[in-house]
Order: C-alpha cells, then structure tokens, then sequence
C-alpha cells in the first residue's frame, strides 16, 4: 500500500504576507513565477510510487539517458486552485486531472500515482505555497504534475524508473489579449494529431511540434493557431492549447474525442453546464466551412478558461464572430468561473476544498 504524501508533515510556506502583497496580482499573465516548494515521488519495478518528498522549488537532477530526454516518455496535467472571498482555497475537478494522467500513461507505457496519491501531491503543493494563491478575482494558482521516464535507457524501451512531480505558479490570464475575443489562422500545413497518434493524451511529445505554426500564426498578428484534422484537412480538430466550440441557433457543437482530440476539463464542464442551460450539445465531427458560417466560437482549457473567438482566418478569408456580454460563450463563462471560485454554489461537487 502507498503513502500518502499528505502524511509528510508540510513546512509553512516561508514567504511572509507582505511580499505576497507585493505581488503585481492585476497583472498575473501566464508566465512561469516560480514558487516555494514543488513535490517529487518515484516509482521503480514494482509499479507502484513510494512516498515522495516536499522540497524547495528548484533544479532537478536527471541522467542524459533518462526515457523522457532521448524519447519523450513523459505526460503532464494542468489544474487551478482557487481563493474564494471567505479565505478557503479551492481545487476544480481534481480526480479528473488524476484520472486523465492515467489514461494518458497506459498509452506511454508508463505507471503512474493512484488517485488518492495524484490529488494528496495536488492538495500539498498547494497548501505548501499557499501565499501565492492570488486573491478573489484576480486569478489561480496553476498546478503542473508531471510524470517523467527518468530511469536510463538506449535502445527504444520503457524507463526502468519514474518520477512524478508537481510545482506551482500564479496566473492571470492565458492570452495577452487578456479577456478580449481571439483571433485563430487555420494551419493547414502541419498537423497536431494523427489517427492512432497521441493527440488524444496529454503527452509532452504534442506539444513542441505545435510552436512552429504557433509562432508563425502570432508573427502573423494572430492569438493561436487552429488545427485542422490530418487525413482530410476538412474537420476542425482543436488550437494549440484549448478545445473549440462552435454555436449556431442554440446548438453547441464541439469536435469528439475520437484519439487526436484532448479530452479536457473544461470541455466537459462546459458541456455539462450548457446541457443544464436547455442547449443541445452535440460531440461530432465539424466541418471547417460549418465552423466558418457558425454564430459564435470559443475555446476551452483549464489555462484558457473559456475564451471568446472574434475572427478565424483560413487562407486570405477572415470571418467574424458574435462576442460580448450577451453571448452563449459569456454565459458559460461566468457560470464556470462562478462555480470554480465560489461566487455560484457548487451543486456538482467539482470543487475540492483544502
Ligand atoms: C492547460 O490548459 O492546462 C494546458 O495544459 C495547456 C498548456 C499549453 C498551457
């Protein structure tokens, strides 16, 4: 039987009040401000992770030949833990995120921390750093687990050891555009995912091909790039970061995870909370053209939260979407962010106090 992590006894967080208070926390963005602690735990043959160990956020030492440097066997999550106006922190959905790490480490050949061990790291990294949760309103902090190949190998084969770590950062918003509509360029040159690929996981391997055509598209003036399916260019699949939804009279529409779809959180939060507004949800393929002649479009991610989408631009044609306080996007918006941050009673049971 595993420990569990949250028998360690957690040293308090050793930043003070006042330079929390000094934190620029109306201008958070999404850049990296590294934290106090992070939390690391291994597993060797047997499979299973031993009890871990808090630290002080810092480097970590790998082997050159560690599985996750020479073939990327490595998968991450990402999830919020929230101040709400009473003081009480708050996580969203945490058993998804364990539960999603561990389908996408069936499919690296990799074991991976139960549920119970996944949310205890998650509830101690967050307690550990509890000073830069930031306040009511003004953003989360972000938990990044990740589980790494960092036993040794050669030859094309599993690592013999894993590590499962977990460290923290405060954010604002995820676009610099803040909370103002996107602007998405169709990429139809590279792909994201391939049928029977890994699109479908939250491996770190899909990500560093998506910045080639993410930094074009931004050199080009645009927020991100929206993907389109690889066999036949025809479907739209989902942007670099983020799921897609399309509404067109009173139907929400969004691309099913079919394998090179990411089953995010917040896609199915949305989809749920849409469900019990009265709209019809459909999980299909979705042609780019219908996408093009849709009312509204907007993204959904745990860093994304939900985000408007003004324009997307495929080839030299440029369409316009509804956006602004009246639309469907911003209903979901506000009943998501209400129920994640305590403004709007949570009868899902999705948040997780600590
Ligand atoms: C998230 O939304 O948590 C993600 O992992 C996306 C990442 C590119 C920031």
């Amino acid at each position: 039987q595993a420990a569990s992590p949250l028998q360690q006894v957690c040293e308090p967080s050793s930043y003070s009040d006042e330079e929390c208070a000094a934190m620029d926390w109306d201008n958070l963005g999404f850049g990296l401000k590294p934290t106090d602690y992070m939390y690391s735990m291994k597993c060797y043959d047997d499979q299973i992770f031993k009890q871990g160990q808090l630290s002080r956020y810092g480097k970590i030492e790998l082997s050159p030949s560690a599985g996750i440097l020479n073939y990327g066997q490595g998968i991450f999550e990402g999830l919020k833990a929230y101040r709400k106006k009473d003081g009480q922190l708050v996580l969203f959905r945490p058993d998804q995120n364990a539960i999603r790490m561990k389908v996408g480490a069936e499919r690296m050949c990799m074991p991976y921390p139960s549920t119970e061990q996944f949310i205890d790291v998650v509830k101690l990294i967050t307690l550990a750093n509890k000073h830069w949760v930031p306040p009511p309103g003004k953003g989360s902090l972000y938990i990044r687990p990740l589980l790494i190949g960092s036993g040794p190998v050669l030859g094309l084969a599993p690592a013999s050891e894993y590590t499962f770590l977990a460290f923290a950062s405060p954010v604002g918003n995820y676009f610099k555009e803040g909370s103002a509509p996107l602007n998405l360029y169709v990429e139809d040159e590279f792909h994201r995912a391939t049928p029977g690929g890994a699109g479908g996981v939250k491996s770190i391997s899909n990500y560093a091909p998506a910045l080639k055509a993410l930094g074009r598209a931004k050199n080009r003036g645009f927020s991100d790039v929206l993907y389109l399916d690889s066999v036949k260019k025809k479907y739209v699949e989902e942007v670099s970061s983020c799921n897609i939804f399309i509404v067109k009279e009173k139907v929400i529409s969004t691309p099913a995870t079919n394998g090179s779809i990411l089953p995010g959180v917040t896609r199915k939060s949305i989809i749920e909370i849409a469900r019990d507004y009265g709209y019809r949800v459909e999980e299909r393929s979705i042609p780019l053209d219908e996408l093009l002649a849709a009312e509204e479009v907007f993204c959904t991610g745990t860093a994304v939260v939900v985000a408007p989408v003004g324009s997307v631009t495929y080839q030299d044609r440029r369409i316009g979407f509804k956006t602004g306080d009246r639309s469907v996007c911003s209903e979901l918006y506000s009943t998501l962010v209400g129920i994640q941050t305590g403004l709007i009673q949570d009868n899902k049971g999705w948040t997780v106090e600590i």
